[in-house]
């Protein structure tokens, strides 16, 4: 019998987030360190015995090792078939899409989202559930004690599977399928999008940069964007995804993907200019001589949307994450269409998606997505962009002044204060917290305060609440600041900072976002004053 059962010693740090158990290559290098988290897996989610398994990863250093062994450890769990993508690959967005439509029992991601890659670098595993969502909070807490007083894991041994080969291969009673990467994701955005006017508009002379900065999307990005819409092989750039992502940073900001911006700031540069991180959910959009934040990109497609075909039946509805802009509610008030403010992180979307009650939803972390799938899409997002630019025949510089003629504009920037002391990042969120009441009904310059309070959250599905949520002072519609801790950082405390600025009038709408956030920002450090009790001189970084 080559299913073996073998001793493991529990680790008492495989405690998950939303994003996954999130570690550096060297520890998920210890003796049984996966096998452990695995074993938790298999012993908890009881519901995949006997089911489908989707595994897949996004390319980087240790993807293929940790593969072969969810697959072995999948066949020693009486998992009945597991479709994995070719060489280990599968982006965020495609594995959730695996998973619906093969109606798997879940799905085991291995990424570490943008973090670094290599043997140096990050690591990481996430467990979406039937559905192609992330997995709840208290599955995830189930999996986090089992996983401190496991004492055995169950492999199949002796026979390794052949990550290359595309077809069925059997371990044991388990059958492995390995498949294409990419089919079923482009067969997806096919029905999406229409394909025929954006290759049209490729034709035409329109011109794409999109930058897979050596991770997961380039094979994804080659296959749709040139094969099958016609772009030139040029518009796709850093396309092959390398274990260290060329030693990069993918993550698709003003920072890690600057020489974007500086692009689009050249006379020739192409019509639409977009980027996609390590495992393919965030993207960034640009277009000819500017950048488009993400509560922008949110709103400008909700005012679009319903001219692409996946979408011609009208919206549901539109939600972003509370620290996002209210861009996209002011679109959602002008269209009578419902809008909801969730609390950071992917998983409120999925639970109104599911229920029918959401379209089109982002986060100002570069995450945008629609109900196509349950995790962010960034190439989605991109495809989405060129199909509105084949459609209107506008340019992105055009879609995005009228959009601001009409609506207002949303001036935005997130300030970010990475590894803080716990204690001092504690601190300065108590203080604020405790200063909250006395706020309400300030005048700070021609601001007043409406509203100063913790934000929480009750699920209008299924009743459940979150608390705690991130502080927030509100100026009317005119603007607002809002402070939280990150729940995604690996080291220390990671501080964040929003700012938001609306205006209407039209000779307010070409400002630069620092000018128009410079007395806003000074109002933000009068109230909080981060630098002088963090010991800091600034944000370390701005996006
Ligand atoms: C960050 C982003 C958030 C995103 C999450 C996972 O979380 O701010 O929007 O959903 O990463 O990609 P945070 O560190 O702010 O808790
Ligand atoms: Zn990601």
């Amino acid at each position: 019998m080559p299913v073996r059962v073998l001793p493991t010693q529990p680790y008492p740090d495989q405690k998950s987030g939303t994003a996954g158990l999130r570690k550096k290559v060297t520890v998920f290098q210890q003796p049984h360190y996966l096998e452990n988290f695995l074993q938790a897996i298999f012993d908890v989610e009881t519901t995949l015995h006997g089911c489908t398994l989707i595994i897949g990863g996004d390319g980087r250093y240790h993807n293929r090792v940790a593969i072969r062994t969810a697959v072995a450890m999948a066949a020693g769990n009486g998992i009945a078939k597991v479709i994995v993508g070719q060489g280990g690959i599968l982006s965020t967005p495609a594995a959730s899409n695996l998973i619906r439509i093969h109606d798997a029992a879940g799905g085991l991601l291995l990424t570490a989202s943008h973090n670094p890659a290599g043997p140096d670098g990050d690591f990481g595993i996430k467990f979406n559930i039937a559905g192609g969502g992330q997995a709840p909070e208290a599955l995830t807490g189930r999996i986090f004690d089992a996983s401190k007083t496991l004492s055995r894991y169950r492999i199949f041994e002796g026979a390794a599977v052949d990550l290359d080969r595309l077809g069925s291969q059997t371990l044991g009673d388990t059958v492995i399928e390995v498949i294409d990467s990419v089919d079923d994701y482009a067969k997806l955005q096919q029905s999406l999008f229409d394909f025929e006017q954006i290759r049209d508009w490729f034709t035409r002379g329109g011109r794409i940069c999109f930058d897979a900065m050596h991770a997961v999307t380039g094979p994804y990005a080659r296959r749709i964007l040139i094969e099958q819409l016609g772009a030139p092989e040029s518009s796709v750039i850093n396309a092959i995804p390398l274990e260290d992502f060329g030693g990069g940073h993918p993550d698709p900001n003003l920072i890690y993907a600057k020489h974007l911006l500086e692009l689009a700031m050249t006379p020739d540069a192409p019509d639409l200019i977009a980027a996609s991180d390590g495992d393919g959910d965030r993207n960034m959009i640009l277009g000819r001589g500017l950048f488009i934040s993400p509560g922008d990109s949110l709103a400008m497609l909700a005012a679009h949307l319903d001219r692409l075909p996946g979408y011609k039946s009208g919206l549901k509805g539109l939600a972003r994450s509370m620290p996002t802009c209210r861009a996209v509610d002011v679109v959602a008030k002008a269209r009578g269409l419902e809008c909801h403010e969730t609390p950071t992180g992917w998983k409120f979307f999925a639970n109104l998606l599911d229920a029918n009650r959401l379209t089109l939803c982002g986060e100002e972390s570069f995450g945008t997505s629609s109900s196509h799938t349950r995790e962010k899409d960034g190439l989605w997002a991109v495809l989405a962009w060129a199909n509105v630019l084949a459609v209107t025949g506008k340019s992105v510089q055009q879609i995005a002044s009228e959009h601001w003629a009409q609506y207002g504009r949303h001036y935005y920037v997130r300030h970010d204060y990475d590894e803080l002391p716990t204690a001092t990042a504690n601190g300065i969120v108590d203080r604020l917290r405790n200063t909250l009441p006395s706020l309400v009904g300030g005048q700070f310059g021609d601001w007043t305060v409406t509203q100063a309070d913790e934000f929480s959250y009750t699920d209008p599905v299924d009743g459940s609440v979150a608390t705690a949520q991130g502080l927030r002072i509100v100026f009317g519609d005119a603007a607002r600041i809002i402070l939280r801790l990150s729940g995604t950082g690996t080291e220390g405390a990671t501080i964040r900072l929003y700012l938001e600025r609306y205006e209407r009038a039209a000779d307010r709408l070409g400002w630069t976002t620092t000018d128009a956030l410079a007395p806003l920002a000074a109002i933000a450090d009068q109230l909080i004053r981060i630098n002088e009790l963090s010991g800091r001189e600034g944000p370390s970084v701005v996006t």
